[in-house]
């Protein structure tokens, strides 16, 4: 993901309205040296090819973090996503072990079943945790079990 990527970014992030970040809040991500921001762009048949997808992890050592995961609706259910959360997990290292973690809207069924598919477990949640009320569901993978 590079800063001029970020008007279409955002304008995935606001036809699937899932999380509401600002563009400076991406930028900092794209500078911070821990984050990894990536996004999935097809080849173009013709004209300038689109972005339809972007994630960002915190690679932080043994505990990583997946902050967020968007595949623009019309693109999904074609393993976009997959390739995307790949990118970040195949920067931990199974030999220790290391994880990643992420919260999910309790509410968003299609996301979570995402998360469970690709070797994710649930572990606890956050009551209240959104502003709106909805709890948050915690998940984790540990980087041997989706190889095992
Ligand atoms: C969660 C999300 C990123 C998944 O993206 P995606 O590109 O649809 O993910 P995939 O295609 O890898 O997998 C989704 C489904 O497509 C299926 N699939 C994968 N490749 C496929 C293909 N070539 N043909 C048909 N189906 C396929 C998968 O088996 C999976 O099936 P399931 O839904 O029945 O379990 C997407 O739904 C999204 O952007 N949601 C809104 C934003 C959001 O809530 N993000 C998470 C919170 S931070």
């Amino acid at each position: 993901m590079k800063e001029t990527d970020l008007p279409r970014v955002l304008e995935i992030q606001q036809e699937l309205a899932f999380q509401d970040w600002n563009t400076a809040q991406f930028a900092a991500e794209i500078r911070a040296n821990y984050a990894l921001c990536v996004v999935y762009e097809p080849l173009a048949e013709q004209g300038t090819p689109q972005i339809t997808g972007y994630a960002i992890f915190h690679l932080l050592g043994p505990d990583s973090e997946l902050l967020s995961i968007a595949v623009r609706r019309n693109s999904q259910h074609k393993g976009i996503g997959k390739m995307l959360l790949d990118a970040g997990l195949s920067r931990l290292n199974p030999e220790s072990k290391d994880r990643c973690f992420l919260e999910v809207r309790e509410g968003n069924t299609s996301a979570r079943k995402f998360y469970e598919k690709n070797g994710f477990k649930l572990y606890g949640d956050r009551k209240n945790y959104y502003s709106d009320g909805e709890n948050a569901c915690l998940y984790s993978i540990e980087l041997e079990s989706q190889i095992n």
